[in-house]
């Protein structure tokens, strides 16, 4: 089995004796309310998902992060896990103390041992991590959104935040444990925040020749609300696997992360996530985490090329713009099909959107049939 990253997975979750202790000293503790994106962090942190943090970043690792893309013990990470506080929060706090982590509604759900407590230059961040500083791309306004000053530490929690489809998540130990048993030296593992189409569907197929095993790992946490409901994306996997994978070969799993659309870094992060959860392999296609024009369609490829052999742990592996070809009648790829670009069938996911808001179909040669019925439901006006 693969190592996690940093070798050890990381449990931040207690129970038995030690959760009743810490509850108990949450309830003395001032709380702090964490935003839908900032839970999934501190759940993915509890998890062992971002091994090896145990914690929200102090400085030093931000840092390190934003300018070398590297922790500061020099383990490669790309993106930061921050937790944002006003300026004002934050005068009433300090280093060496501890806060008591809350979800929307105030349920008290761990605690943080604050380390470190520093302002952040946003922009400078925004430049680095997302290549602009532009509010029109999502994760700059969210990052603009926050407060301006961070708090570092480790964490503990001893209830995990509730939410929908939770029978659909399995933990990076959990999903160790299935790789285990069925035997898979191998596992790939696909990120997805979009409705699956032929294209995913023919590169985690293509992957599907070179390993033994498939995690469908799709984004539970926030995305951008034009992006579809995580109810439909699920049904819509499920569709899929009765219909047309060998079901002995691939896991469906949730992921509680949410999503950044920050291109080139997240593509690395992602992998690393995966490599926790288990996966020897991760794909990167065209676009991978991209939003609007700000990326490169191959950026996300790239910049696995800045980091040295081996030391990310998990093997990527790349895919070229795939489509359906009429002349080929199949999906293929420039690297496959020599036809032309009008005997291709493309569609972005705007143009999805749309096709479905005005209740058009989706041609079969850009989804499968059982899936393009339940979107097409979903986007049916209500009334
Ligand atoms: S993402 O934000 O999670 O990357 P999406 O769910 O659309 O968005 O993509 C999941 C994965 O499939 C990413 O690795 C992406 O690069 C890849 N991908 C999506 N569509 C295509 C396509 N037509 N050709 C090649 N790769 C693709």
């Amino acid at each position: 089995m693969i190592e996690p990253h940093g070798g050890k997975l990381v449990n931040r979750l207690v129970t038995g004796t030690r959760a009743a202790e810490l509850e108990a000293e949450s309830a003395r503790l001032p709380a702090f309310r964490l935003d839908a994106f900032e839970l999934s962090d501190l759940e993915m942190l509890s998890i062992g998902g971002f091994s090896p943090l145990e914690g929200f970043m102090t400085r030093a690792d931000y840092d390190a992060v934003v300018h070398t893309m590297h922790l500061s013990n020099g383990l490669a990470w790309t993106l930061p896990v921050t937790l944002a506080v006003s300026s004002e929060e934050a005068s009433e706090l300090r280093e060496g103390s501890r806060v008591a982590l809350a979800d929307a509604e105030g349920r008290r759900l761990g605690v943080l041992a604050i380390e470190d407590i520093f302002r952040a230059d946003r922009q400078e961040e925004a430049r680095q991590v997302f290549r602009t500083t532009e509010e029109a791309h999502p994760g700059v306004k969210y990052l603009y959104s926050r407060g301006e000053v961070y708090l570092g530490g480790r964490v503990e929690l001893f209830r995990r935040p509730g939410h929908a489809f939770s029978h659909h998540r399995l933990d990076p130990a959990e999903t160790r444990g299935i790789f285990a048993e069925r035997g898979w030296n191998t596992v790939v593992g696909f990120q997805t925040r979009n409705p699956v189409h032929r294209a995913h569907e023919y590169i985690q197929k293509t992957a599907l020749e070179i390993v033994d095993g498939l995690l469908l790992h799709p984004i539970a946490g926030e995305t951008k609300s034009d992006d579809v409901s995580l109810e439909i994306r699920l049904r819509c996997y499920e569709a899929l696997i009765e219909n047309y994978y060998p079901r002995d070969r691939v896991v469906l799993s949730l992921n509680p992360a949410s999503m950044r659309y920050a291109g080139p870094r997240e593509a690395v992060f992602h992998a690393l996530v995966r490599k926790n959860f288990g996966c020897t392999h991760f794909i990167v296609g065209r676009d991978h985490a991209g939003v609007g024009g700000y990326y490169g369609p191959y950026d996300a490829q790239k910049i696995f090329g800045e980091f040295d052999a081996g030391e990310l742990g998990i093997a990527p592996l790349f895919f070229e713009h795939t489509f359906y070809c009429r002349a080929c009648d199949g999906i293929a790829s420039p690297k496959t099909c020599g036809h032309g670009k009008d005997s291709r069938i493309t569609l972005s996911g705007t143009q999805v959107r749309s096709i479905l808001r005005e209740g058009g179909q989706l041609p079969r040669e850009f989804t499968r049939p059982e899936v393009a019925a339940i979107l097409q439901q979903a986007f049916q006006p209500v009334g």
